[in-house]
């Protein structure tokens, strides 16, 4: 058994996750930032991970899921500034699994991820960002221990599934 850690971050939140889920795989694994990923073959299994930008996949992750193998099997992880389980970062997953369609998404997860005030201060005044940016003040310090305890746990849960 093979698998991978993806993941995009810009402020480190989604790179914290991903390092959890790694170290809770314990199979064959690799870790790279999807920048630095040069194929997506030979993996049985690949846990890709993104922040929530405009409650959705960041713009550079197009690429990664275009890539995908018909068939392979990958889990979905994020963080955002949102509520953890609200519309908002369900909403961003399923778009994550739309970009998917050609593989076998075994599962998804979201915790919240702190965001710069800066960011908050200019999206407030944006309409169609204001209510992702006023739950988003309550992020700070995450994600925290308990968020990374429970991406963990989502990926001994994902294994299981495999091997089953
Ligand atoms: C430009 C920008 C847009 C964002 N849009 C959203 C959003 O629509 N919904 C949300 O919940 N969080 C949003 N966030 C917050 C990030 O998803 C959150 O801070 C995340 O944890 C950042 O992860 P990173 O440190 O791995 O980059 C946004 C952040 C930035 C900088």
């Amino acid at each position: 058994m093979k698998a991978l850690v993806t993941y995009y971050s810009q402020t480190g939140n989604t790179e914290k996750l991903a390092r959890a889920i790694y170290k809770a795989i314990h199979v064959e694994k690799k870790l790279l930032p999807i920048e630095e990923l040069k194929s997506v073959e030979g993996y049985d299994i690949i846990f890709v991970g993104f922040p929530v930008q405009a409650h959705s996949v960041p713009a550079k992750l197009l690429p990664f899921f275009k890539s995908l193998p018909d068939g392979q099997k990958i889990a979905l992880f994020c963080t955002h500034g949102s509520l953890r389980g609200g519309h908002l970062p369900k909403q961003a997953l399923e778009h994550a699994i739309g970009l998917s369609s050609r593989a076998k998404v075994l599962g998804t997860f979201g915790v919240r991820g702190q965001v710069n005030p800066k960011v908050i201060d200019r999206l407030m005044n944006m309409v169609e960002h204001r209510a992702w940016a006023e739950e988003a003040q309550g992020a700070c310090d995450h994600p925290n221990d308990a968020d990374l305890a429970d991406g963990k746990e989502f990926a001994r849960g994902i294994l299981a599934k495999i091997c089953r």
